[in-house]
């Protein structure tokens, strides 16, 4: 495995406010993915609770829990390198006090291998990030469109277009750099609020509808590889559109396993040559070292 020379940390992450390049992050919620994220070169994965809807199935974030965030935490954690991993803290783990709150961020790093928690709101938590941070503990912010209040605000809605919401949203942004949060995601707002808080803060932004002016823009895996059809945001640009190609690749395995095309000889094992005692058996493993969970590897010799 590559040495870890370049690991992204909450310091570089902090950094690069001044620095750049901007950040990019992506959510991740298995081994398999974050592979791939890692060696595209993603600054930060999050597990976020987005694994409700585009995992799981739900119509919001609201029912996961912190074992559900911890099991996709550790999956991630096996095979990404280089990219910062943090999780998200869900509904009710942190909003009942700070003792809860701190206690599950601890859980978050100690059960889930995570390196930095986030959770959502702006001045009512910024005493919960103060006590999680003095832990050690680094906390990214969310403030904007936080869906966890998806009842509270009747819905999935852009938040700041009037300038009485938007000073709100920029007094949560900045609550949460005093508390001492190394950055702070700003997501469904006007573009030019996106600006202005970027502007005000001395920790970077990372914007999720909020425009091209945050120091970063995080968006969810499934939407970017446009593998999640239910919903399409305005904000949401495909870079794939491996969801396609999916049902392409099913239909064509369909027709093939129906015809009797596959498997065909080039995918199917022969029996091993009679062979004397003593004498090797000629089985050899085709990968030498298969990643963890992967059963016997293939048999050269067919
Ligand atoms: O849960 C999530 O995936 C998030 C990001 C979209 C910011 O909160």
């Amino acid at each position: 495995m590559a040495p870890k020379t370049d690991k992204v940390t909450a310091p570089a992450i902090r950094a690069r406010k001044q620095s750049g390049p901007k950040i990019a992050t992506l959510t991740c919620y298995d081994a398999t993915m974050a592979r791939l994220l890692d060696e595209g070169g993603a600054d930060i994965l999050l597990v976020g609770d987005s694994l409700g809807m585009v995992v799981q199935g739900l119509p919001n974030t609201l029912p996961v829990t912190v074992d559900e965030i911890c099991y996709h935490g550790r999956a991630v954690a096996r095979a990404a390198t280089r990219a910062q991993l943090v999780g998200d803290m869900p509904f009710m783990s942190f909003q009942v006090s700070s003792e809860k709150a701190l206690e599950n961020a601890g859980r978050l790093l100690k059960e889930g291998g995570f390196e930095a928690v986030k959770l959502e709101g702006g001045e009512n938590v910024a005493e919960t990030v103060h006590r999680i941070v003095g832990a050690g503990i680094p906390v990214m912010g969310h403030v904007g469109l936080t869906p966890q209040s998806v009842h509270a605000m009747g819905g999935f809605r852009v938040l700041g277009k009037s300038e009485d919401t938007a000073v709100r949203v920029l007094a949560d942004a900045k609550a949460l750099e005093q508390a001492g949060a190394y950055c702070v995601v700003l997501e469904g707002m006007p573009a030019d609020l996106g600006r202005r808080i970027t502007e005000s803060l001395d920790i970077p932004t990372i914007g999720i509808g909020a425009g091209p002016h945050c120091d970063g823009q995080v968006l969810v895996c499934y939407d970017f590889l446009g593998m999640y059809r239910d919903i399409k945001p305005k904000f949401v640009k495909r870079f794939a559109e491996l969801g396609d190609a999916v049902v392409d690749a099913t239909a064509r395995y369909v027709a093939e396993v129906q015809s009797g095309a596959f498997p065909d000889a080039a995918h199917s094992f022969g029996m091993a040559r009679p062979h004397t005692q003593g004498e090797p058996t000629g089985e050899k493993p085709v990968v030498e070292r298969a990643p963890a969970g992967y059963g016997p590897a293939d048999d050269e010799n067919s």
